[in-house]
């Protein structure tokens, strides 16, 4: 039997896509001939120079909203918004992710460093922020054709694969992520059908949230921007209904909850 696929005049989300790797997945997507529309979100599209320089050379393709996953009224307006242009999604790419930031926020290397408004806030934007866009992208889907919710996690959310500990914040909150997808996925078989939801993990990327930790990368195991996007993009072409509710690295490999 065939594999299902994308539909003609598809349209995408991503939802992180200031910069880094959900501004290098909106780029690949405005170029796919497959979409037709892509929208690209953030907190404030209007300082995002280059996501405004992208979307102004596509052509209309782009259309940028701005959305704070950790504000429930923002995230339920993203999907008003999506009511009152008649768009649904056969794609949804969740990206936006939080590790450090310049207020001091820094991944714990020992139980001392934890604090409650640090782990409340990395669980904001890494866990309970993609919960809600579960909530309000899924019912939106265009679902006759094959169609894909994925949100950006991380290997090191992998509970069996914990061999190195530090950075609870984050590990905790990407491991609570990828627990949200296994739920929304056994749901989904039964009232969102066809739809398939993924956990992808897009390998040490050149980005702001790696920059202060990639002193140990070793060789050629640091990836541009374009290159994950291309690879988590075959890795969402290449997953069937079967493979909903599971956790792949960017290059199709099966991760261990
Ligand atoms: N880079 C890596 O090596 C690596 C490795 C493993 C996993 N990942 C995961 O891959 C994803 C992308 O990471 P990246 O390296 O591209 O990060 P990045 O360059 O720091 O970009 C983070 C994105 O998240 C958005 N964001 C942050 N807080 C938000 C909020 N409250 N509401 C809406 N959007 C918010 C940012 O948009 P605004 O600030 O403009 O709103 C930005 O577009 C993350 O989930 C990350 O955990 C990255």
């Amino acid at each position: 039997m065939d594999k299902p696929e994308f539909p003609d005049h598809a349209t995408a989300l991503v939802q992180g896509a200031s910069r880094g790797i959900g501004l290098a997945l909106t780029r690949a997507l405005a170029e796919d001939p497959r979409f037709t529309t892509v929208v690209a979100c953030c907190r404030e599209p209007a300082r995002a120079a280059s996501l405004a320089e992208l979307a102004a050379s596509a052509s209309g393709r782009i259309t940028t909203r701005s959305v704070d996953i950790t504000r429930e009224e923002s995230v339920r307006a993203l999907g008003q918004s999506l009511d009152q242009d008649g768009l649904r999604p056969s794609l949804v790419l969740n990206v936006s992710g939080l590790l450090h930031d310049e207020d001091g926020l820094q991944p714990e290397k020992r139980l001392e460093d934890l604090e409650f408004a640090q782990l409340e806030r990395v669980f904001a934007v890494n866990a309970l922020g993609p919960a809600l866009m579960l909530r309000e992208l899924l019912p939106r889907m265009a679902r006759s054709d094959k169609a894909v919710f994925a949100a950006l996690s991380a290997r090191v959310g992998s509970i069996s694969d914990n061999r190195l500990g530090g950075w609870y914040a984050y590990r905790a909150s990407k491991a609570a992520l990828n627990q949200l997808l296994r739920t929304a996925s056994i749901e989904a078989r039964r009232r969102f059908r066809n739809v398939i939801l993924a956990a992808l993990h897009p390998g040490t990327t050149d980005t702001g949230l790696s920059r202060p930790f990639q002193a140990n990368v070793p060789e050629g195991k640091l990836f541009s921007t374009d290159f994950v996007a291309e690879r988590l993009l075959a890795v969402i072409d290449q997953i069937q209904v079967d493979d909903s509710g599971e956790f792949f690295a960017w290059d199709g490999e099966r991760i261990p909850w």
